[in-house]
């Protein structure tokens, strides 16, 4: 193989695939999974709030073949070993399973659901995702896998609900207890354009990126965290807690994200324990900013744009607390920058990734100056790609 994933053209897995299982080359399927920014709105998905994430050109590539016999086997282009279950499994979490794990929820959810796999299958897979880094490689990973599934075994389970099996698998099967976001954008995204997801109904509009001279740079602090060990799960008691008590004193609200600012102003001072009232605050004006940032993108202006992105970092640091060292340096390094009209963090948080919105022809002289500062202070370089929409999750071979 001697590949590494970033050089690896999906073009050659169906051959990889033949070498690793023997067989014929035409009865190998081979799609594509997105990864994803999101734009906007972060940390409200799980707060009945609106969101507004892109689908990128950074692939995870699954090939899949029907088996004869009732084994499941799995392999991946970057990863020595091989995990081999039974279609009759009991699927249940197991660390030593290590990236096994979220196709095994998959299938959990899959049978869960009363779809009955006829035969058993093999897998092998390819990513230019970076993993653990922000940008969603586990949902890619999620519905990537479900969706191929899918297909090849003639479900034909719509869009939406594969996002909500990756979701289900995720809170069911590893134990984090994310929203929808990341799984609805990975299965329903499409080239050129970004989504406004609300996330209280799970309807969905598409919004051109007309971004004009400017693009996205994805900046990765090359921090690994992974959610289940992070404070994810934290952060979403406390807004439940802080709802509750909104709702204890008469609000008749489902949702923080339900408020208004202007409500919210009013009613703030029955949250009386400080972290709550930060926590609470930041869901409401986050969630207005995403409506603020639709508008601003369809009327172009990109300047407003780059405004609440360096908004919603500050919120995301300073109130929801979900930054850090890492993310801060690249984010307000890049706010320094000529040419960068605003930058945030963009997905959980706690390392991962970061995005900036930069002038095409100052993106080199951004990414040096950039990389400079981050690895003077921190210690270690930071990955940088510069990135384009892509599609949802789409079979390609
Ligand atoms: C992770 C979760 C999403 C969302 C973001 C924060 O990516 O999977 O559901 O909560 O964090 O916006």
């Amino acid at each position: 193989m001697g590949l590494t994933a970033k050089e690896y053209d999906p073009k050659d897995l169906p051959g990889e695939f033949i070498k690793t299982y023997g067989g014929k080359i035409e009865d190998v399927r081979v799609y594509a999974s997105p990864a994803r920014i999101n734009i906007i709105g972060e940390h409200i998905d799980y707060n009945g709030g609106k969101v507004f994430p892109a689908s990128i050109d950074r692939y995870l590539y699954v090939a899949i073949r029907k088996r004869a016999d009732s084994k499941i086997i799995y392999n991946d282009v970057r990863f020595p070993g091989t995990y081999e279950f039974d279609v009759n499994d009991n699927f249940a979490f197991d660390k030593k399973n290590d990236y096994a794990n979220y196709l095994n929820g998959i299938l959990s959810q899959i049978k869960a659901q009363g779809y009955k796999l006829d035969s058993g299958f093999e897998i092998l897979m390819v990513s230019n995702v970076p993993a653990g880094g922000g940008i969603s490689s586990s949902s890619a990973l999620e519905c990537g896998f479900a969706w191929a599934v899918s297909e090849t075994f003639g479900f034909n389970i719509d869009r939406v609900e594969i996002a909500k099996l990756g979701q289900m698998s995720e809170h069911n099967f590893m134990g984090v207890n994310c929203g929808i976001m990341d799984q609805f954008i990975i299965a329903t995204g499409k080239k050129n354009t970004a989504e406004m997801l609300d996330c209280a109904t799970l309807e969905y509009e598409y919004a051109p990126l007309e971004l004009g001279d400017y693009r996205f740079v994805v900046m990765n602090t090359n921090k690994v965290r992974k959610l289940s060990d992070s404070k994810y799960n934290e952060r979403r008691s406390q807004c439940e807690a802080a709802l509750k008590i909104l709702q204890d004193k008469g609000l008749s609200i489902k949702a923080l994200c339900e408020l208004t600012p202007s409500k919210w102003e009013e009613v703030k001072t029955f949250v009386s324990d400080e972290i709550l009232l930060k926590r609470a605050k930041h869901c409401v004006y986050e969630n207005q900013r995403v409506l603020d940032a639709v508008t601003a993108l369809r009327a172009g202006d990109l300047k407003k744009l780059g405004s609440l992105l360096n908004e919603s970092h500050k919120s995301l640091k300073e109130d929801y607390e979900v930054t850090g060292i890492e993310l801060d340096t690249l984010a307000e390094t890049s706010q320094k920058q000529e040419g960068c009209l605003g930058a945030r963090m963009t997905g959980a948080g706690f390392g991962g990734c970061a995005i900036a919105l930069v002038h095409k022809d100052k993106v080199k002289q951004f990414i040096d100056n950039v990389q400079k500062e981050y690895t003077a202070k921190i210690g270690y370089a930071a990955g940088f790609f510069q990135c384009e929409t892509g599609d949802g999750v789409t079979r390609i071979i």
